[in-house]
């Protein structure tokens, strides 16, 4: 019974409950992050998100479900697992599963590209748990880290589940007395990027908490307690090259890295690119959960041996497409530790692709109603993609400010910090581009949900693309503009329905608060040739992936680049414009297609392949060499 005298406070109580419960569902208070009014036929319901999809009320497949309906494998279940022992190490993995542990030490040898070899017997894994018996099996002459002298080493090792898949690659330092200790030391990195005449960013991660110190002209940089770490070292000399060390306890990592020259001193240098790394459908190292590490680490030994100055990545790293954030935190780990003992002294910049996107999804899993994660500044592929990767910060900040944004005081958008971006070697200026920005996957739901398709360059980042061609125009210094783009302007083999074409439909276009944007994708295409062939005289190559092969095209005024159907106008190119496809680092192949502009296509090949620029003054040369085998694909000038 309600006590009649207290009414007044009974009503506050239930207006204040009513207030409290009204604003839980605009934030993320009870877990239901809002909804970005960019999107459409989005409700709560049912203390749930829902799409609306043709009268029928689809429910977030959440990862608890997942959790659920199939395994699961993520970074968290290998943090922190090794604990020493008398004899090794004790492995308790957070999930149980019964597998394989395949090991090895590292040798006790100045290595420029330390990596272990794997001893020739494995440890089983049952229900999580597994043991090392180091005295016993790594020592005498299994011993290569002489840790029985030196009273300390490091240890690489591999998890495979119950099927022989390749889960993680680890490695792990320790210390030896009556028992083994395990101390802070690197997961992966370091990595080099933001590379300036006076700057350069150092980022690395450990398996502990730890203050590491970085080391560099004698001068020692103090860094934060984590197991992240950043630095951005500054006044440097253009063209140096510095010997930098990396100190974690008593362990110490030394490596090269070189400011960049001074824009234009037109030194002769070689830069790499590739994309596509993700994983094949095979088992082994082409499928390292997320990537092929077979033909990664190859192209990684071979653009180091090349000596090239940075590697553009461009997309499509990992497998992706996960919901679970800490699944793909697994696959980007796995990629890093790839390559990372190969890339200490080189810069490398990576770019966005399609399968970088950490979704929200809707209904059947399997059919892909999904859009870009939100709250966009946690949980979008974009806010991800940041976190692992340290890019230059000078792109656009997101379509929020653009025509069609729904509201001018909130954030509708992801951002573009980090993944759209500049930046300036000698006299190479390379401008990197996301067309998987705010992506929805399946292009058919765009009308309904909203998002942009892949391929699609949205008005913003376009903007920003041609003041920075325009920028570039003016500066002296610059001789050579490249653009790259996961996706290509002309797909020549696997990706005809899609990229920038889609079987030359036009009314593909993002959708934006219910309202589909003024132009098309075939639009959106030409409107980028205006600004690099026509507004440009410095553009040489667009660089792209998406298609697992290697292509040159070598487009002009004649080729067909409209369907026959036509009736917008066309543009006049007034020089050739030249496409190079390389998405053959390591994801399934794709065969050639018929398309109207393959009579000038110059060059198609779906081996593995590796890019070189080699760039003396005006010239350039480029190389492309299968990583697999040595192969020239082809040498030719530009
Ligand atoms: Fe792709």
């Amino acid at each position: 019974m309600i006590n009649l005298k207290n009414k007044p406070s009974f009503i506050l109580i239930i207006l204040g409950a009513s207030l409290l419960l009204a604003f839980a569902y605009k934030s993320d208070i009870i877990g239901i992050p809002s909804i970005p009014k960019s999107l459409s036929n989005l409700t709560v319901f049912n203390n749930d998100i829902v799409f609306n999809y043709n009268d029928t009320k689809l429910n977030c497949y959440t990862i608890k479900q997942e959790n659920m309906d199939r395994e699961k494998w993520t970074l968290s279940q290998f943090d922190e697992v090794e604990k020493g022992s008398k004899s090794g190490i004790d492995f308790q993995f957070k999930k149980d599963f019964n597998g394989t542990l395949i090991y090895g030490l590292y040798g006790d040898e100045p290595m420029k590209y330390p990596i272990a070899v794997y001893f020739k017997k494995h440890e089983k894994i049952e229900k999580g748990k597994a043991s090392i018996n180091i005295r016993k099996r790594l020592s005498g002459k299994y011993d290569l880290a002489n840790w029985e002298q030196l009273k300390k080493g490091r240890l690489a090792y591999r998890v495979l589940d119950d099927k022989n898949n390749i889960i993680i690659n680890k490695s792990i330092s320790f210390t030896v007395d009556s028992i083994f200790t395990i101390i802070p030391d690197l997961v992966w990195g370091p990595f080099l990027s933001r590379q300036t005449e006076r700057f350069i960013t150092i980022s690395f991660a450990t398996n502990l908490k730890c203050k590491p110190t970085v080391i560099l002209n004698n001068i020692q940089y103090d860094l934060k307690e984590g197991k992240n770490h950043e630095i951005t070292l500054s006044n440097m000399y253009a063209g140096h090259t510095y010997d930098y060390i990396i100190k974690i306890g008593s362990i110490e990592h030394k490596a090269q890295l070189q400011a960049a020259p001074k824009p234009g001193s037109n030194a002769k240098f070689t830069f790499a690119f590739a994309s596509d790394s993700r994983g094949g459908t095979l088992k082994g190292e082409t499928n390292t959960k997320g990537h092929n590490a077979a033909i990664l680490k190859k192209m990684a030994a071979l653009a180091v041996h090349k000596n090239v100055k940075f590697w553009q990545f461009t997309g499509d790293m990992i497998d992706g497409y996960k919901i679970d954030r800490d699944e793909m935190e697994l696959e980007y780990t796995n990629w890093l530790t790839s390559i990372s003992p190969f890339m200490h002294s080189t810069v490398m910049n990576v770019g966005m692709g399609n399968h970088e996107i950490l979704m929200k999804t809707f209904g059947e899993p399997k059919k892909y109603l999904s859009v870009d994660g939100f709250p966009y500044d946690e949980y979008s592929g974009e806010s991800l993609f940041s976190k692992f990767f340290s890019n230059p910060q000078n792109g656009p900040q997101s379509e929020d400010g653009s025509k069609y944004d729904p509201d001018a005081q909130s954030i509708d958008f992801p951002s573009y910090k980090g993944n759209v971006y500049s930046y300036v070697y000698d006299n190479v200026a390379m401008i990197v581009m996301n067309s998987n920005y705010w992506y929805t996957p399946n292009h058919r739901v765009i009308p309904m949900i909203g998002g942009n398709p892949h391929g699609y360059v949205m008005d913003k980042q376009l903007e920003w693309m041609e003041k920075e061609v325009a920028k570039f125009e003016k500066d002296g210094n610059i001789q050579h503009i490249f653009v790259t783009i996961h996706t290509p302007a002309f797909p020549n083999g696997g990706h005809s329905n899609n990229d920038m074409w889609y079987n030359g439909n036009n009314e593909i276009r993002p959708w934006i608060a219910g309202k589909a944007v003024e132009k098309g994708i075939i639009e959106r295409r030409d409107e980028m040739l205006e600004t690099l062939v026509n507004k440009s005289t410095k553009f040489r190559v667009l660089l792209t992936g998406d298609e697992h092969n290697y292509s040159r095209l070598v487009v002009d005024n004649n080729t067909k680049i409209y369907p026959d159907n036509w009736d917008g106008p066309k543009i006049n190119l007034s020089r050739p414009f030249v496409q190079i496809v390389d998405g053959a680092a390591g994801a399934p192949y794709y065969a050639q297609e018929d398309l109207p502009w393959t009579p000038s296509l110059k060059k198609f090949s779906s081996q593995y392949a590796l890019v070189l620029f080699n760039i003396d003054g005006e010239k350039i040369e480029v190389e492309v060499i299968n990583p697999n085998t040595l192969e020239t694909i082809e040498k030719v000038d530009l």
